[in-house]
C-alpha cells in the first residue's frame, strides 16, 4: 500500500479529491467530500470535547484574514519563510531542505548558505528536467491581500489560528476571571503559500488547524493534572540523543522536556491521536534542534506519525514563551499581562510622576485636570528627552519637563503584573485525517480492502440492508435505517447488489457494523448485526439496535453481544 492507494480510494468513495479539478486543479488545494466531511467532523468533535470538557478550555472563532500589524507583531511578515531553490532551465521551484533529504540528518536546521553548499557539493539538479539550480533563498509563506476597496489596507490570510487568540487576550483573561493557567482553543483554516505541495493533503496551501494556547505563569509552568499521568510512557527522540521510551514524569525530571505543562500536553496529544486511530507503534515525539525552531519557540516537540511518506509531523507542541504577548504589547500598547498576587502584601519604593498642577492650570486651562491625570499614569522610565507626549480626548499634547517632577514614593502592593507564557499544541487536522486513513487501511491478498477506522471516527456507523428488495424486507430495513438516523447515529441504507458486495462497500469506507433485515425479521423481529473487523454476526431484536450501537460506540466489545 502507498499513498496513491489511499488517495484513489478517497476520491472514488467521496472522502477527498483535488479541488478545481475540471480546470486542472491547483497544487495544495483539496475538497472534502461527503464521507470526508463526516469523518473530519468526528475528529474535530473528539478533539474539541477532550480540550473543553476534559481540560476546561474555552473556545473562540475569529476571522481568517488579519491586518498587517497583527502579523508584523507576530513576526510572520518578516520571518515566516521556507528555503527555496528554482531550476534555471524549467523555472520549477522546490523546497531546498526537501531536495537535501538523505544528504543531511536534519536539512531543516541548515542556513541557506549551508543548504546551497550541500546541494552543490552533492551535484543535486532539478528533479523535473535535470537543469541547474539557483542558490537557496528565503520564500515568505504568507498570503497577502487587501482589506477594503481601492488601495485599502494591507492584510494577510492567517498562517496559524493562534494569533487570533493572542489578540483576544484581554477578553479571554477577563472571561476566565483573571486566573492562570487557562487554555483557549480555535479550530479553523490556516493558509501558507507552500513552495511545492506534492503530497496529497499532507502539504496544503489552505488547511485545517486545531490549535490550543495555554497561558501559564512563567515561574510555575505546571498543569493541575500532571501528577495523574506522570507514570505514563511516551516515545521521545530528544535533540541530543536516540529514541527512548520514558515516563512523562521522568522526562521532566531529567529536563528532557522543559516543563510539566509541555509534557502533559504531549501526553495528552498522544492519547488523542491513539483515540482517533493512530497506531501507537508508529507514533513518536521528536524535539526540534535550536536552529530548526520557529521564530517564536523556545522548545518544540513534533508528534510524528510513520506514513508511507516517512515520519511526518502531525502536531507541533511548542513553548512559545512570552514571545507573542510581548510583541503584541509592544505593537498595540495594550496591557496583555496577568496579575500575580504575592502571598503577603509587600512595601515597595518606586518613582512616579507628580504633575505641577499650579503650572498646568494657567497653561492648559480646562484640559489641565485630564493632563495631570494622564501624567500620573505614565511610567517615568518611558520619558524621552524630558518631555512627555500624551493623548487627551484624541489630541496629542506635549508637556515639557517644567510641568512635572519625578518623586520616589513608598507603597504597599498586593502583587505584580507578569506576561504569561504560552504552551501550544498545534494540530494539523488534514494530516491527522490522512494518518487515520493510512493506519486503518488493510488489504487482503485478493485485493479486498477493509478500513479499520475507529468507530467514533468512521463517517458511517451502520449499514442497513434488506436481504431482498421484496416481501416488505426493504420497507422494514428503510424504517430501521430512518430510526437509527433519527436517533443521531449516521446510518446508510443500501439495497443494491449482493449482500457480499454491500458488506464490501461498507468495509471499504470503514463502517464498523452492518444490519441485515431477512425473513426471520418478519417472523420474530430480530436482525443480524455484523462486525467489520471480525466479520462475525449475531442476531439481536430490532428494538435493541439503537442501544446496542450506542454501547458498541462507547467501547463495548462486539464479542459481548455473543454471550
Ligand atoms: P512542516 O515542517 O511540515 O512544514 P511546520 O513545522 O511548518 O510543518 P507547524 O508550523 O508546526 O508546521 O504547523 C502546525 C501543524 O499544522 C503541523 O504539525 C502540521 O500538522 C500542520 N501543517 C503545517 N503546514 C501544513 C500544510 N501546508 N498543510 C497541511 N498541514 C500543515
Ligand atoms: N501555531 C503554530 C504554527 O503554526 O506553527
Amino acid at each position: 500500500m502507498d499513498a496513491s492507494d489511499i488517495l484513489a480510494l478517497c476520491k472514488r468513495r467521496g472522502f477527498i479529491w483535488p479541488a478545481f479539478e475540471i480546470y486542472g486543479g491547483v497544487a495544495g488545494m483539496y475538497d472534502y467530500g461527503p464521507l470526508g466531511i463526516a469523518m473530519k467532523n468526528n475528529i474535530i468533535d473528539i478533539w474539541r470535547k477532550a480540550y473543553t470538557l476534559g481540560e476546561g478550555f474555552i473556545e473562540i472563532d475569529g476571522p481568517t484574514i488579519g491586518p498587517e500589524i497583527v502579523f508584523k507583531a507576530s513576526g510572520h511578515v518578516d520571518a515566516f519563510s521556507d528555503s527555496i531553490v528554482s531550476c534555471t532551465k524549467c523555472k520549477e521551484s522546490f523546497r531546498a531542505d526537501h531536495l537535501a533529504k538523505g544528504l543531511h540528518s536534519n536539512p531543516d536546521s541548515l542556513s541557506n548558505e549551508e543548504l546551497s553548499k550541500l546541494l552543490r557539493e552533492n551535484g543535486v539538479r532539478c528533479p523535473e528536467c535535470g537543469g541547474d539550480l539557483t542558490d537557496v533563498e528565503d520564500f515568505n509563506l504568507m498570503f497577502k491581500t487587501t482589506i477594503g476597496p481601492g488601495a485599502g489596507r494591507v492584510g494577510y490570510l492567517r498562517p496559524e489560528t493562534a494569533q487570533g487568540i493572542f489578540v483576544d487576550y484581554l477578553h479571554l483573561y477577563r472571561f476566565v476571571r483573571e486566573k492562570l493557567p487557562f487554555g483557549v482553543i480555535q479550530i479553523g483554516r490556516g493558509y501558507r503559500n507552500e513552495i511545492s505541495p506534492r503530497q496529497g493533503i499532507i502539504r496544503l496551501r489552505e488547511f485545517n488547524m486545531m490549535e490550543a494556547e495555554l497561558f501559564v505563569d512563567p515561574e510555575n509552568k505546571s498543569w493541575p493534572r500532571f501528577d495523574k499521568i506522570k507514570n505514563e510512557k511516551m516515545k521521545l527522540v530528544p535533540n541530543n540523543g536516540d529514541e527512548i521510551e520514558i515516563t512523562v514524569g521522568e522526562a521532566v525530571e531529567r529536563r528532557m522536556i522543559g516543563n510539566a505543562t509541555l509534557a502533559y500536553f504531549m501526553y495528552f496529544t498522544q492519547e488523542f491521536l491513539k483515540t482517533v486511530g493512530i497506531d501507537p507503534n508508529r507514533l513518536r515525539f521528536r524535539q526540534h534542534l535550536q536552529t530548526e525552531m520557529a521564530h517564536y519557540a523556545s522548545d518544540c516537540w513534533d508528534a510524528e506519525v510513520l506514513l508511507s511518506y516517512g515520519w511526518t509531523e502531525v502536531v507541533g507542541i511548542a513553548d512559545r514563551g512570552c514571545w507573542d504577548l510581548s510583541r503584541h504589547i509592544e505593537y498595540s500598547n495594550a496591557d496583555l499581562t496577568a496579575f500575580k498576587k504575592y502571598e503577603e502584601p509587600v512595601e515597595i519604593e518606586r518613582e512616579v510622576i507628580k504633575p505641577k498642577y499650579e503650572l498646568l492650570g494657567p497653561k492648559f486651562k480646562g484640559k489641565s485636570a485630564k493632563i495631570g491625570k494622564a501624567l500620573e499614569e505614565i511610567d517615568p522610565s518611558k520619558i524621552k528627552n524630558g518631555n512627555i507626549t500624551i493623548d487627551v480626548d484624541g489630541e496629542k499634547i506635549t508637556v515639557g519637563s517644567e510641568f512635572f517632577e519625578i518623586v520616589r514614593i513608598k507603597e504597599k502592593v498586593t502583587g505584580r503584573k507578569i506576561v504569561p507564557h504560552v504552551i501550544e499544541p498545534s494540530h494539523g487536522l488534514d494530516r491527522i485525517f490522512y494518518a487515520c486513513l493510512e493506519h486503518a487501511y488493510t488489504q487482503k491478498s485478493d485485493g479486498y480492502v477493509v478500513l479499520r477506522l475507529k468507530p467514533a471516527v468512521a463517517p458511517i456507523k451502520v449499514g442497513v440492508f434488506p436481504l431482498m428488495v421484496k416481501d416488505g424486507l426493504d420497507v422494514r430495513a428503510a424504517e430501521i435505517d430512518e430510526r437509527i438516523r433519527m436517533s443521531g447515529i449516521a446510518s446508510y441504507y443500501d439495497d443494491s447488489g449482493s449482500i457480499g458486495r454491500r458488506y464490501a462497500r461498507m468495509d471499504e469506507i470503514g463502517t464498523p457494523w452492518c444490519i441485515t433485515v431477512d425473513y426471520e425479521t418478519l417472523k420474530d423481529g430480530t436482525v443480524t448485526i455484523r462486525d467489520r473487523d471480525t466479520t462475525r454476526q449475531v442476531r439481536i431484536h430490532q428494538e435493541r439496535i439503537i442501544p446496542t450501537i450506542n454501547s458498541l460506540l462507547c467501547g463495548t466489545p462486539f464479542s459481548a453481544l455473543e454471550q
